[in-house]
């Protein structure tokens, strides 16, 4: 079983490059579905979700050329099955986005009921509504979900809450629909517009994304394209909170400081210097940080994704900090771990945690219980005193390109082991 182990102390200082952005990734490469042609699709992070949904696409049959590291060349004219079930999409969240596009190319669509990180309830219902009002009958059958249309006609769609995947997911079941498609309350995620961006490059006519409405006119057929996705706004903000987090100095290059806005804040407000350039931001931790207030909210608030990246930050910084998390009902599963390397955080209700900042925290061993949660213990690590080992880093190679090596570049201590030899190895060599 591979494991991290992390020496703390060492400040990070330099400059890393930010990979493309999974989320963002894992539907544009599910868009592909819906044309004959062929579309290459850049910058594509080389980690474990977007490997899996590879996979799976090519299982339906896809013919798919692997022409760099972070580059593919899709072609699915030649898909011979609309059902994905295998066992490793059945543990991801974006398995979801098939039935989007296997709905709306072929009409009919099989996929297992999405798994991912547990962050408490992830319910799919908004989408099931999307999809339900374009015209599909859509039900559950042995894990699966099994939707179906005779066709799909575009219908104005009210969404309950505001949900990124739904907002996704109707747009790639929309985009081949008749006639016009309007959808309101809807996410305005960077992602969301990246993906718009896409679709509209295969010859969509998706307007609005980036704002509360989205406006498609189905179109009858979509073409191919070549397409870069974004860099990863939360890859970004977590090399930011690595600087806070270690008083490090580290220059966040190939982002778009746009997104990072909320998180840029934050850094600022606690005390840290944050300077923003074209297509990089810098980050100094500026020694001991003071608390503050936080609530998760849809972008442009500051993102669930970065909240324990974030409460880690605040667990060394003056005083008492407050951190909200409004999107999911039990993200803060991680506290125990944080406890365990001597923080003073107290959760109430479930999705607020009060966190009292300590002097130093102490290396210890943690389970890393989700993708960002995982991360954020790494941070941790590299601000501890003495060693941590993180358990179950299958979370973090889900959704962090080579994230020892980037972290290594920047004079982090940490390596990946697989048993107490290389433990005591890295022991010795970091002694
Ligand atoms: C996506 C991201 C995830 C991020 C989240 C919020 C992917 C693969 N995952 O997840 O990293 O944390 O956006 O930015 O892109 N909900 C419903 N019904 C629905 C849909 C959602 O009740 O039909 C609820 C969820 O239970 C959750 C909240 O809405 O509490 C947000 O979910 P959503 O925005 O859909 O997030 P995901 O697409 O799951």
């Amino acid at each position: 079983m591979e494991r991290y182990i992390v020496k703390g102390g060492a400040p990070l200082v330099g400059e890393v490059g930010i990979s493309g952005a999974k989320n963002a990734a894992l539907p544009i490469l599910a868009a592909s579905i819906l044309t004959d042609e062929t579309v290459t699709i850049d910058n594509l992070p080389d980690v474990r979700d977007v490997n899996v949904l590879i996979d799976a696409i090519a299982e339906l049959g896809a013919n798919i050329t692997r022409t760099g590291r972070h580059t593919v060349k899709i072609n699915c004219s030649n898909i011979t099955s609309i059902c994905a079930d295998n066992e490793y999409i059945k543990r991801m969240r974006a398995s979801y986005y098939l039935l989007g596009s296997l709905l709306g190319k072929y009409k009919r669509a099989e996929v297992s009921i999405p798994g991912g990180c547990n962050l408490g309830t992830r319910a799919i219902d908004q989408h099931i509504k999307g999809f339900k009002l374009l015209g599909a009958k859509v039900g559950i059958d042995y894990g699966k979900i099994i939707a179906g249309a005779e066709e799909l006609v575009g219908r104005h769609i009210f969404f309950d809450m505001v949900s990124v995947g739904a907002t996704i997911n109707i747009m790639l079941a929309a985009t081949l629909a008749k006639g016009t498609t309007i959808m309101e309350n809807v996410a305005k995620e960077p992602h969301i517009v990246d993906v718009a961006n896409m679709l509209n490059s295969m010859g969509a006519n998706i307007k609005g994304a980036g704002t509360d409405v989205i406006r498609i006119k189905g179109v009858e057929k979509l073409h191919g394209t070549e397409y870069s996705v974004i860099p990863d706004q939360i890859e970004a903000g977590t090399f930011m909170c690595a600087a806070a987090v270690t008083k490090g100095d580290i220059l966040v290059k190939n982002v778009i400081p746009k997104h990072l806005e909320a998180i840029t804040a934050k850094l600022y407000e606690i005390g840290c210097s944050v300077e923003e350039y074209d297509d990089a931001v810098r980050v100094i931790g500026l020694g001991k940080l003071n608390g503050t207030q936080i609530k998760t909210l849809v972008y442009p608030g500051f993102p669930t994704d970065m909240q324990p990246q974030m409460t880690v930050t605040l667990a060394t910084a003056k005083g008492t900090s407050t951190v909200i998390e409004s999107i999911f009902d039990n993200r803060f599963k991680y506290a125990d771990e944080l406890t365990r390397m001597g923080a003073n955080i107290k959760v109430e209700g479930g999705n607020i945690a009060v966190v009292e900042g300590v002097e130093t925290l102490k290396g210890a061993e943690v389970n890393a219980l989700d993708l960002r949660a995982g991360a954020a213990l790494v941070l941790a690590g590299l601000g501890a005193d003495g060693y941590t080992i993180v358990d179950d880093i299958h979370y973090i190679q889900r959704g962090y390109e080579d994230f020892p090596q980037k972290l290594t570049k920047l004079g982090g201590n940490i390596a990946v082991v697989q048993n107490d030899r290389d433990i005591k190895k890295f022991k010795f060599k970091t002694a």
